[in-house]
């Protein structure tokens, strides 16, 4: 089975039923209920965050993912969301949006996977208005020197099989690189491998 198959075919179904899990859906529901007025969702697979704005708050969400097969998926789960979604088929490297034209940038799972992540959030700043904000859930780069060197070892066989996520990027760290400024982060490990399930979640400012 060639990559490009099992990547439009299989890897769609794995992370609607990874994303999924409770675990996981707690987390998200500590960060994406704080998104405000226009939103622009990174990587929004298929829409698993549209439950959990918070409709009296979100004006508009557009919501960009270059998977066509995950965004036909955020179509169907937007259907019945009381604020306007807009979809576009882009990556996250290069956004089809004006500057400063955001309020808050929600990415959950997907920094992981955005092959060039430290460009992306330079196009997030960009996005975001001065007094906007960046809200992240991610999995990631773990302090623990033995976990961190499974996660390294392992990087290079998980991100063929899982489309394309990696398990050592430091999130944080990229977000600092990228100017941000930190206004909280916090972390923990989610049930399961703990090289897959060390996760930071926060909230920041594009400084
Ligand atoms: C693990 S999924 C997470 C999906 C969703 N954010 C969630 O929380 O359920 C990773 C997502 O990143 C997306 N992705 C991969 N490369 C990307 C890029 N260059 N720009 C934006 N999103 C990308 C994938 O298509 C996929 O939807």
């Amino acid at each position: 089975m060639s990559a490009s198959l099992w990547d439009r075919r299989v890897v769609p179904h794995l992370v609607e039923w990874a994303c999924g899990a409770n675990p996981v859906r707690r987390q998200r529901a500590k960060i994406v209920p704080g998104a405000r007025g226009r939103v622009l969702e990174l990587g929004v697979g298929s829409g698993l965050n549209f439950a959990h704005y918070d409709s009296d708050a979100v004006t508009a969400v557009v919501a960009i993912d270059p998977s066509r097969e995950l965004l036909e998926r955020a179509r169907v789960a937007a259907r019945d969301v009381p604020f306007e979604v807009t979809f576009e088929e882009a990556s996250a490297e290069a956004l089809p949006v004006d500057d400063a034209s955001f309020d808050t940038v929600v990415v959950t799972y997907s920094l992981c996977s955005i092959p060039d992540v430290a460009a992306a959030l330079l196009e997030a700043r960009r996005a975001l208005r001065a007094d906007g904000s960046l809200r992240f859930v991610e999995h990631g780069l773990a302090p623990d020197a033995d976990v961190a060197r499974w996660q390294r070892r392992l990087d290079r066989y998980w991100t063929r099989c899982a489309g394309g996520c990696h398990l050592d990027r430091d999130v944080p760290a990229l977000l600092a690189a990228a100017g941000f400024a930190l206004e909280f982060v916090e972390s923990l490990y989610l049930p399961g491998p703990r090289w897959l399930n060390y996760n930071t979640w926060g909230v920041a400012r594009p400084g």
